[in-house]
């Protein structure tokens, strides 16, 4: 099946709904999830990338179906954090995460970034995230075992540029 062109932008403050819309159709996300992400993006809304992290969408016929937010990494020269990465549920595997990820990429080696950092859960409910890092070109860094909870690990990966 083929799908019309997505692309990636910065977005502006009226895209903040479908953002939040499309974190609350993750079911994999918890509602602290949410609320996280909601606080991220009420702090990008008001003080912009002055707060060290970017919001990027992904857009397919004008609509917002994806986003992503990463950010400099305190105390370490040229790390980025990916904190969000999420397509809206209805249209995953479309290559919409690839190409914000892409996105995120370019940006970081602009900026002469050299390593990006991304954390997740190591539940069987993050095994596809793991998979899209993986096909991704990031490589399992970590585990720190039972870092969320009892039986619920962190997993660390990187990507170095
Ligand atoms: C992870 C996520 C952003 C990936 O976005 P996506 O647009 O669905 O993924 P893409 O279509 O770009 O996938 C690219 C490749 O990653 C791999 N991949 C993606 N989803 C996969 C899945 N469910 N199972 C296995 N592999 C998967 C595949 O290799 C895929 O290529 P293919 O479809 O040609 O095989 C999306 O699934 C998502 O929003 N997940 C829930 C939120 C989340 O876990 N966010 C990260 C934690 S912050």
């Amino acid at each position: 099946m083929t799908h019309s062109p997505t692309s990636v932008t910065i977005p502006v403050e009226t895209d903040g709904e479908a953002i939040m819309k499309i974190a609350r159709s993750i079911r994999i996300f918890e509602s602290y999830d949410v609320e996280c992400i909601q606080e991220l993006w009420n702090q990008y809304a008001i003080e912009g990338e002055a707060c060290g992290y970017f919001f990027r969408v992904a857009r397919r016929e004008g609509e917002v179906v994806g986003f992503a937010c990463y950010g400099i990494r305190a105390l370490a020269d040229g790390a980025y954090d990916l904190y969000w990465i999420a397509v809206h549920q209805d249209h995953h595997r479309q290559r919409i995460g690839e190409a914000l990820i892409k996105r995120v990429d370019e940006e970081i080696v602009e900026r002469s970034g050299r390593l990006l950092i991304i954390e997740t859960g190591g539940k069987p409910s993050f095994e596809p995230t793991r998979k899209f890092y993986l096909r991704s070109g990031c490589e399992l860094e970590a585990r720190i075992r039972d870092f969320y909870a009892p039986g619920d690990d962190l997993i660390i990966f990187t990507k170095h540029f």
